[in-house]
């Protein structure tokens, strides 16, 4: 069980280590044991050898059986051309070469967080349990030509029959094992691209006649999912509005530091689905939550371990029912606790809980 461990930039480093913290517990306590090989990515990667993604860190990744990733980008790399940025040179050339086609991302909103949440109580006891299942290597984030000079930029949003149905089938697959929802989110009345996702999802769909499917224009999604989000199960869709979707998502129970994600390709990749966070970067503040819920997926998808994922799982919403809070979801900001406190009290619940 060999895993790269890719920390990159920003708060990467400082929620990688808590994550790998609460990896020791279940390597104590299971006797397994996972090689860790550590690679460079994004912003640091660029200092050390001048490349977001180097080749040594591709070939890591290529010999792992997942990857662990934590984030990438800074303000300090934001002049470079866009090819040779974190973002574009590092994390999604990554996702390019392991053919990430879908990225789940679960959000649930625990019951102690509800006083937290920005909608009012009403709005989230109605029950927040939802999966974004995001298209992740093609659409507009890839589509070619796309480029920039001093008049113009352009992008190109393109999706193919082959790409919508692999998307499909595996958000009705997740939905089997849930709630038997699917939302499929599109632009069918303005975009050509979101007119064949339309038509395509809806053929797939009549393989899964046990798994409910309806449309809904992502300007209405995004409402939607503020006004009553006990209505979604999975909501399929494309990559770009998969990113804005979720993280909309992540503010219902208050945070993206709590927001976890999984992509599954040729190998599959685990990351938080938050930024970098320059801004708090370095200062301990850092919620290590969605890392640690992203090592859960890990186990689960990647090594069969779905007890232990559960116990992780189980083990963090305890600490926030106990009222243990970082900064991002801390009502009164002098009692949060710091990145690696919070990491210390989740392992030790583990410990507990096993
Ligand atoms: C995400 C991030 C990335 C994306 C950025 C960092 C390129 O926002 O994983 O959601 O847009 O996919
Ligand atoms: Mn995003």
């Amino acid at each position: 069980m060999k895993i790269a461990i890719l920390p990159g930039d920003g708060i990467g480093p400082e929620v990688m280590r808590e994550a790998l913290k609460v990896l020791e517990v279940v390597e104590k306590k299971t006797g397994k044991t996972f090689e860790k090989i550590f690679g460079h990515i994004g912003g640091e990667a660029i200092d050390k050898f001048g490349d977001p993604l180097p080749e040594e860190t591709r070939r890591i990744c290529m010999e792992a059986d997942a990857i662990f990733l934590g984030s990438v980008g800074g303000p300090k790399w934001d002049n470079l051309p866009p090819e040779k940025r974190p973002e574009i040179g590092g994390l999604l050339a990554l996702r390019k070469m392991l053919n990430l086609y879908a990225n789940i991302r679960p959000i649930k909103v625990y019951r102690s967080l509800v006083s937290i949440s920005p909608l009012k109580e009403r709005v989230i006891e109605a029950g927040v349990d939802l999966v974004t299942v995001r298209e992740l290597s093609y659409g507009v984030y890839y589509g070619k030509p796309r480029g920039i000079d001093e008049e113009k930029g352009f992008d190109t949003m393109i999706y193919d029959r082959k790409t919508v149905e692999y998307i499909a089938r595996t958000a009705f697959e997740i939905a089997r094992n849930r709630r038997k929802k699917v939302t499929s989110v599109d632009k069918a009345n303005v975009l050509y691209s979101s007119m064949l996702w339309r038509k395509v999802v809806s053929e797939v769909a009549e393989d899964y006649p046990d798994v409910e499917l309806s449309h809904m224009y992502v300007d209405n999604a995004a409402m939607q999912l503020i006004l009553r989000p006990s209505q979604f199960d999975v909501i399929l869709t494309t990559n770009m509005f998969g990113d804005i979707l979720s993280d909309e998502s992540a503010a219902l129970p208050g945070s993206l530091g709590l927001l976890p994600s999984a992509s599954f390709g040729d190998k599959n990749l685990y990351e938080p689905a938050g930024g970098s966070a320059p801004d708090i970067a370095g200062k301990n503040v850092a919620n290590p939550i969605a890392q640690i819920l992203s090592l859960a997926m890990m186990l689960e998808f990647s090594f069969g371990m779905v007890d232990e994922a559960r116990k992780i799982e189980k083990a963090v919403e305890m600490v926030i029912e106990e009222g243990y809070r970082t900064r991002d979801i801390a009502e009164d900001p002098e009692k949060a606790v710091s990145t690696s406190q919070m990491g210390d009290l989740i392992c030790k619940k583990l410990e507990e809980i096993w």
